[in-house]
């Protein structure tokens, strides 16, 4: 969501008179879209700041001074804090007050005092960004839902970006159907909650994700639709019912768990146990039979035993995920787990991490092994690592490497998966006349 909300902001600027560019040497304006998510990433916040506040010294006598933005979750939860760790930054403001952007910069140039904007605004960023564009583009994200009420004990989301909200229908819609028609092929619909979305449609009715995914379907030129991220226990009827029956929707699904203990679980106040979690997997791929499924994991949440580890390491032995992403715990202030007891040691998380990604690692080489020989279809999107080659992405998120020219790109193309690398695929066109031997 960063890296749409980044590129909501470039958009934004774009229309009073901004261009990127490359390095922050070039630019008059610079923006550090922040993550408070983990520690590490937070803290990186101020060693960045550190190399801006050289760079913004050293042209202070300029008469095109540097402006410096802190946005995102860590401005958000930090606000006038940040100014006073680092004071030569300009501008602090939160996810919900991008919109105010070209006013705030106005303020600096206009005024001395730094500009902090971390309230929850009544009023929706929405309605005042332009049109998403496609901009030559095949895929984009398109954010429908913001906020979470769910507080897992562990994440700062729900202080951060705030109560759930989704986007209303038309809007969405609408946002698409611009996308689509400057082809856009594949969309990724997001929200730190996506399948929380309840976006209230024209005549009243309110429509669920799988409601709004039927919905986007019928866009003729929408050819794929993916969305993330979900909350297990959220996932209704009508979700598991899309992906039987429509098309579009990818046959993929990043679904986090974060521990396979139930007692782990409950004290992360996720409202799934592993028996759940397992049973709605079951659901998922009775109503469709190839979906692959990736998801999040956290080792060393306090409290962990080895015993709730190995039930961690269990459960992804019995669903195969095909992709993962695994963190060590780390305390976040003003969460409830931060204070917990038997917060676990340092080196005792890192032995785990190390254990679970060498076996998510292997699922995710099987699963690439297994494609082998196959055919797909794969969305070419633009040049590959070598000269003649296009890059795409499978139904399943590898990332393919095919051998085609550049009148293929912006193509759904199938093609035989020839070999698998750690993280990509390699394939080569089928020919017309394989194509038809096969149909
Ligand atoms: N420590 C480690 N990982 C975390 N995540 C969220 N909060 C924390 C935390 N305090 C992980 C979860 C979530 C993903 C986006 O980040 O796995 O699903
Ligand atoms: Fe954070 Fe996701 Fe839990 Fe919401 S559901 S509190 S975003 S981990």
């Amino acid at each position: 969501m960063n890296v749409y909300d980044a590129e909501r902001m470039m958009d934004l600027l774009t229309l009073v008179g901004y261009e990127a560019v490359d390095t922050p040497d070039e630019a008059d304006l610079v923006i550090l879209n922040t993550c408070h998510i983990r520690e590490k990433s937070a803290e990186k916040v101020y060693s960045d700041l550190g190399r801006l506040r050289q760079a913004k010294s050293s042209r202070a006598e300029s008469d095109a001074p540097l402006v410096i933005a802190v946005a995102g979750c860590v401005a958000q939860a930090g606000g006038e804090e940040i100014i006073r760790r680092a004071p030569y930054v300009d501008i602090v403001f939160g996810p919900q007050a991008y919109h105010q952007l070209p006013e705030m910069v106005a303020r600096v140039h206009r005024e001395a005092d730094a500009v902090v904007k971390t309230g929850f605004l009544a009023e929706s960023k929405f309605d005042y960004l332009p049109k998403p564009e496609a901009k030559g583009r095949f895929s984009a994200f398109l954010t429908v839902q913001e906020g979470c009420d769910k507080f897992c004990t562990f994440c700062v989301v729900p202080y951060t970006r705030g109560v759930e909200t989704s986007r209303p229908t038309a809007d969405v819609m609408a946002d698409m159907e611009n996308l689509a028609s400057g082809g856009i092929r594949e969309i990724t619909l997001l929200g730190q909650n996506v399948n929380a979305y309840r976006g209230v449609a024209a005549d009243g009715d309110e429509w669920d994700l799988g409601r709004l995914i039927a919905e986007l379907a019928k866009i003729d030129t929408l050819k794929r639709i993916r969305y993330t991220t979900s909350y297990p226990a959220e996932v209704n009827d009508a979700l598991i019912n899309a992906h039987r029956d429509v098309e579009e929707l990818m046959p993929y699904l990043h679904l986090p768990v974060q521990s396979g203990s139930d007692r782990i679980l409950q004290a992360m106040n996720r409202r799934h146990n592993a028996d759940t979690y397992r049973k709605l997997v079951e659901r998922l791929r009775d109503a469709r039979r190839d979906l692959a499924l990736s998801s999040d994991f956290i080792v060393g949440f306090p409290g962990e035993t080895d015993a709730d580890f190995q039930a961690t390491m269990d459960l992804v032995d019995e669903i195969g995920f095909v992709d993962a992403y695994s963190f060590k715990y780390s305390a976040r202030p003003g969460t409830p787990a931060a204070v917990l007891p038997e917060q676990v040691p340092e080196d005792v998380k890192t032995l785990r991490l190390q254990v679970l990604q060498e076996k998510l690692n292997a699922g995710k080489a099987t699963f690439n092994q297994h494609a082998i020989g196959t055919v797909m279809p794969v969305l070419l999107e633009g040049p590959g690592r070598h000269p003649g080659q296009l890059v795409g992405r499978s139904p399943y998120m590898q990332a393919v490497h095919v051998n085609a020219s550049d009148d293929w790109v912006g193509q759904i193309a199938d093609v035989k998966i020839d070999a698998a690398h750690p993280n990509s695929l390699a394939a080569s066109l089928m020919g017309e006349q394989t194509r038809r031997a096969i149909a």
